[in-house]
């Protein structure tokens, strides 16, 4: 447990159609409200299509909303892309940045991932930025040369304990109910830490959130939030069912 306040954030991922999206964000917002958890920010991260809708929903209700990627440029010919500024202009605080399935479907290397953060920064949102190391290097020992060149090459030198929070999702442990063990996660979140100390001051990395990712679950979000260098979680799986959500929301104690 730290000083820093608990963040958890929902990424919806490829999921929820207009209603599933109100109905769940009504859901979060409800549960929000009887039983605020002042130890505990909260975030949810919907597709792009469902944004406007959900971001209505949530209008007053103290629950952030982040996009799952963003174009690092401002605006112009790009198909099919969204700018931090759409981000913004329609209710978002935050974007998601770098998350393993955007690096490996979209071949987005930690450069891109550090322009993206570099123009959301920018238009006023705060970034998530994700790093993780895969199975094989895991199994050869590299975690954490991967996870500091990924630190080194993904954050922005405007990057702030204010708008930036890292968030270390493990690959091999992302929708497949493999979670580190308590232990890697301690030392893990621990040398993060001190890499953000190397790259920015004491100071700074006192105070960023680092979240862990990767098959959090209700059963197992308690001994992982209780953990002095976890600043909460991004969840994907569980933060589709308002129930689930909710528990590990409640163990941020
Ligand atoms: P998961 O996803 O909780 O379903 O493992 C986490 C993430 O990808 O952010």
């Amino acid at each position: 447990m730290t000083d820093r306040q608990i963040l958890i954030a929902g990424n919806w991922k490829m999921n929820c159609l207009t209603s599933q999206a109100v109905d769940l964000a009504q859901g979060i917002a409800k549960k929000y409200s009887e039983e605020l958890n002042p130890k505990c920010q909260v975030l949810i991260a919907p597709a792009f299509t469902v944004l406007g809708k959900v971001s209505e929903v949530l209008q007053k209700s103290g629950i952030l909303l982040a996009g799952q990627d963003c174009h690092f440029n401002k605006n112009g010919a790009h198909t099919g892309d969204i700018s931090p500024d759409m981000l913004k202009d329609v209710g978002c605080n935050a974007v998601i940045l770098g998350h393993s399935e955007r690096r490996s479907n979209h071949r987005e290397t930690s450069q891109i991932v550090k322009q993206k953060a570099i123009q959301a920064i920018n238009s006023g949102l705060n970034v998530i930025i994700c790093i993780g190391e895969t199975e094989d290097e895991k199994n050869n020992g590299k975690t954490i040369e991967v996870l500091y060149k990924q630190l080194e090459e993904s954050i922005p030198d405007t990057a702030t304990a204010e708008n930036c929070v890292i968030a270390y999702e493990p690959v091999w442990a992302i929708g497949t109910g493999k979670v580190a063990t308590v232990d890697d996660v301690k030392n893990t979140h621990n040398k993060i830490r001190a890499k953000i100390a190397e790259m920015k001051s004491q100071e700074i990395a006192q105070k960023m959130k680092v979240l862990y990712g990767g098959s959090v679950k209700p059963d197992n979000a308690k001994e992982l939030l209780a953990l002095e260098d976890v600043d909460g979680a991004l969840i994907g799986g569980a933060s589709l069912n308002v129930n689930d959500f909710w528990t590990i929301i409640k163990n941020c104690i």
